[in-house]
């Protein structure tokens, strides 16, 4: 028998992106990023070891930062031990960020691999000769975005639009994930509490349903009537507003917008809330405002679980997971989402940025979904390993 060998979970992880090994295979003969060098800005954590390593069988040369809050770093480590330029911190201040963003670009990437729109919103106000477009991952990237896209004027695929995506992620992944989320940080139960979901979108209903498997009274609030609807139809509580904040023993964002609950809200807020975000950006929950609150008496950190109280003057303490920050890559051993969600996400990421190295795609091209034979290929890779 061999040796008992001792892996990480970057291992771990490596071994079960099946599709993304197949891909790195076929990338290491046809080498569709020969001679280019990607830039990325997504969360460094083991996951994407995955997706960047199989960026480098195809020949990129790679640069990379991550995403507010989310670096992990052994995951910064693995990289630089690979050879892989990373700048990059654990920080929660846009400042800070901001300047491993500028690092990035001051190599002059020739293709950008964003999340959240942080590379692209700049190239739109500092474009340079040699970049050749890339991929987006997110709603709220794709959002932020948009208002660019006469300056942008590049390819820009974009992931989160992908209908596998959507499932395999957004409405199966992040649910699962944010209930893991809640349990992880806070080891309460989910039985009998009542949990107002905001935002009834594609993470908000696997939000909704994983919390509602887990013997909880949901409540879904969304501010498209339309989507209210479906809510309702899906057999969720569809309460107004001020009362499905005013009931919730447990309540999520997941909306991609900012200020969904603020300091406004603080009246409504019930004794002993625990308020989580799962929105990309930490601004769903309104949680400095919380804190400079003259209704709030003080703030009481549990600092190795990121969790803080708010004590108002009258009496009632709720509490915040991960500052608001998006919590499925928060506090103590984030996870994110599911491997094979990530694996399917990102040989969708590989596959576009292959497209977009490989030439062809106009600047009509910006800022629009997954090509369809993208996303059949992807599909029925991984549906013959699932055989
Ligand atoms: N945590 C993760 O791992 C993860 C993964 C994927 C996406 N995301 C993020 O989750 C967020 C939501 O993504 P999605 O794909 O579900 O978006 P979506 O556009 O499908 O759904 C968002 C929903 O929120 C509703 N909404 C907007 N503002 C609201 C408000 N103030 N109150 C109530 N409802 C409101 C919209 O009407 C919409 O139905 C985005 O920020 C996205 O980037 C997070």
């Amino acid at each position: 028998m061999d040796q008992p060998s001792s892996l990480s979970r970057i291992d771990w992880v490596a071994r079960n992106c099946r599709l993304l090994a197949t891909t790195a295979a076929e990338f290491s003969r046809t080498r569709p990023f020969a001679g280019l060098t990607i830039g990325t800005g997504i969360h460094l954590e083991p996951k994407t070891v995955a997706l960047l390593m199989t960026l480098r069988a195809g020949g990129a040369g790679l640069v990379c930062t991550g995403n507010l809050n989310s670096t992990q770093p052994e995951t910064v480590d693995y990289l630089r031990a690979q050879g892989i330029t990373v700048v990059a911190m654990q920080t929660t201040d846009a400042a800070e960020h901001g300047a491993s963003l500028d690092a990035i670009l001051a190599k002059k990437p020739d293709l950008l691999l964003d999340n959240g729109g942080d590379l692209f919103a700049r190239i739109a106000e500092r474009p340079y000769a040699n970049i050749l477009g890339g991929t987006e991952e997110t709603t709220s990237g794709r959002t932020r975005l948009l208002p660019m896209r006469d300056k942008l004027a590049m390819p820009i695929l974009v992931i989160n639009d992908s209908p596998i995506k959507q499932f395999a992620e957004n409405k199966h992944a992040v649910g699962q994930s944010l209930f893991e989320s809640y349990l992880r940080f806070t080891n309460r139960s989910t039985n009998g509490k009542r949990v107002t979901v905001f935002g009834y979108g594609a993470c908000g209903k696997g939000t909704a349903a994983c919390f509602r498997n887990a013997f909880s009274t949901v409540s879904a609030v969304d501010i498209d009537p339309v989507t209210t609807l479906e809510a309702h139809l899906d057999g969720f509580v569809t309460p107004l507003r001020a009362e499905a904040i005013r009931s919730a023993d447990i309540l999520i964002t997941v909306t991609g917008c900012p200020a969904v609950v603020t300091a406004a809200d603080l009246p409504l807020i019930k004794d002993g809330a625990i308020l989580m975000n799962g929105g990309h950006f930490p601004h769903e929950i309104d949680v400095e405002a919380f804190r400079n609150s003259p209704d709030v008496a003080g703030v009481d950190r549990y600092e190795a679980e990121h969790i803080e109280t708010i004590r108002m003057r009258d009496g009632r303490t709720f509490h915040i997971l991960g500052a608001g920050h998006m919590t499925n890559l928060a506090g103590p051993r984030p996870l994110g989402n599911t491997v094979e969600s990530m694996d399917l996400g990102f040989a969708l990421q590989a596959r576009c940025l292959e497209r977009v190295a490989k030439g062809g795609l106009g600047k009509d091209a910006c800022i629009v979904p997954v090509p369809a034979d993208i996303d059949a290929m992807v599909a029925s890779a991984y549906l013959e390993l699932a055989r």
